[in-house]
């Protein structure tokens, strides 16, 4: 078990992170053959490439904080075997739009920059995607709704090093990362907004350590960008270059993923009409609101002992771009009446304490109001109602009024999905 070092004890106890100790027999026989993995995680692609998310019991139960070996992964491919010594080597390069060209270390950030670290929850832009295939069959694999998690980022502000470097603030406009990972159509890649990228506000990191600890090989060991409150896609791993450029990245991923494509295009219309996948509209970046319930499970089984009982729902609501949850509702009546659940946000737990030491740098959010991690909520139902109801069902609203729609939007990638939650409820005899 490896133990982040301690932070003070009024923040969210941090996780403990189980190691694992084996490589999988499903690995034995792949590329990641070297690379210890949690049984635990539902492997959604098969054996290779490693993409996975953990039982949402699991998560939910871990708390706020994920421990590496629960939290989700997404790889496109191999994951780049990275060795000490090559890591304490590794070098980002900083080109493009800049008056100095330079390539710089993790021990470079460390010196050059103030080391900051963040709660950011990370969210697969396929989060819930299981809900639409089993409608009908998209072009992406089915994600259960555990493809999210959160976790203490630490590095340096992009921004900070964006303005180190020179970047030519006038003719910028977008900020190109990519991985060191190779894969069949090159190496993943993909840009955001030079004006987000600037941005601290917006709390884009160079990151290299999770939770106090060095990334696992998974997250993209030695160093990869984290950006909080948009979809993981942009999180590149295995960073080994930012371009500052007036194009956006010409990444093969960066336009045949992490796109919601209009709805009526067919997922094999979608396949066959490059085209559509080039129109910068359906480029996703904010996440959009959502949620889900942890407790029950679906098909948990509720003993009831007593009618006058009451048991208390549970569960997990996010939203994108800093924006908060304002409310989350449940219905016992499919949606005819709503009513309000309890929401608790542990990422305010930060916002009054300025914590500074080596591990992590300075961890001080008195001055942000954005919030770039899950809350969770609950809400207490006596247990006759549940015997007398036939689902459970979920919505959330951000403060910008956004709330998650009672119809899917069946698009061909099947992305940000976000419809009511739901869990059926089954009579036993
Ligand atoms: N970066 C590289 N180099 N290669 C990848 O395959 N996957 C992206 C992103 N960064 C990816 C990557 C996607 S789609 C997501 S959702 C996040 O990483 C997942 O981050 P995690 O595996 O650490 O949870």
């Amino acid at each position: 078990m490896d133990e982040s070092p301690a932070l003070p004890d009024c923040l969210p106890s941090l996780p403990k992170n189980v190691t694992p100790t084996k490589v999988a027999s499903a690995d034995s026989q792949t590329p990641d053959s070297w690379v210890k993995r949690n049984a635990e995680l539902i492997r959604l692609t098969g054996k290779h490439p490693f993409n996975c998310e953990a039982p949402l019991t699991s998560l939910y139960n871990a708390g706020f904080l994920t421990p590496a070996h629960l939290h989700f992964v997404r790889n496109h491919g191999a994951v780049p075997h990275v060795l000490k010594d090559v890591a304490d080597n590794w070098k980002i390069r900083i080109h493009g739009l800049v008056k100095e060209e330079v390539a710089l270390s993790i021990t470079d950030l460390r010196r050059l920059f103030t080391v900051v670290t963040l709660p950011v929850t990370l969210v697969c832009a396929g989060n819930r995607r299981k809900e639409q295939n089993v409608v009908r069959k998209s072009l992406g694999f089915n994600w259960g709704s555990a493809g999210v998690s959160t976790a203490l980022w630490t590095g340096v502000y992009l921004a900070d090093v964006l303005s180190y470097v020179g970047a030519d603030r006038r003719r910028a406009k977008h900020v190109i990362f990519e991985g060191g990972d190779s894969l069949p159509n090159g190496p993943y890649g993909t840009s955001e907004r030079y004006s987000w990228a600037s941005s601290k506000e917006k709390g884009m990191l160079i990151a290299w350590a999770m939770n106090g600890l060095p990334l696992e090989p998974d997250h993209g060991f030695p160093v990869r960008i984290i950006i909080p409150g948009q979809i993981g896609g942009r999180s590149v791993k295995w960073l080994k270059s930012i371009e500052v450029s007036v194009s956006e990245s010409q990444h093969h991923l960066h336009y045949f993923d992490n796109r919601i494509l209009p709805i009526q295009l067919s997922p094999e219309q979608a396949r066959a009409e490059k085209q559509w996948w080039y129109d910068s509209r359906y480029l996703i970046n904010e996440l959009n609101v959502n949620s889900a319930i942890a407790k029950p499970a679906h098909g948990e089984e509720l003993r009831v002992i007593s009618l006058d009982a009451i048991y208390e729902l549970r569960g997990y609501a996010y939203s994108g771009g800093g924006r908060r949850i304002t409310r989350v509702e449940v219905s016992l009546d499919d949606g005819r009446t709503w009513k309000l659940s309890e929401i608790v946000y542990p990422e305010d737990s930060y916002r009054d304490i300025v914590h500074s030491d080596d591990t992590y740098g300075v961890l001080d959010l008195t001055e942000r109001d954005t919030c770039f991690c899950w809350c969770f909520w609950s809400f207490n139902v006596p247990v006759q109602d549940l015997t007398e109801a036939s689902c459970l069902t979920l919505r959330a609203m951000d403060e910008s009024g956004n709330m998650q729609p009672r119809d899917m939007y069946t698009n061909a990638t099947s992305m940000i999905n976000n419809w009511w939650f739901r869990v059926a409820i089954v009579k036993c005899k």
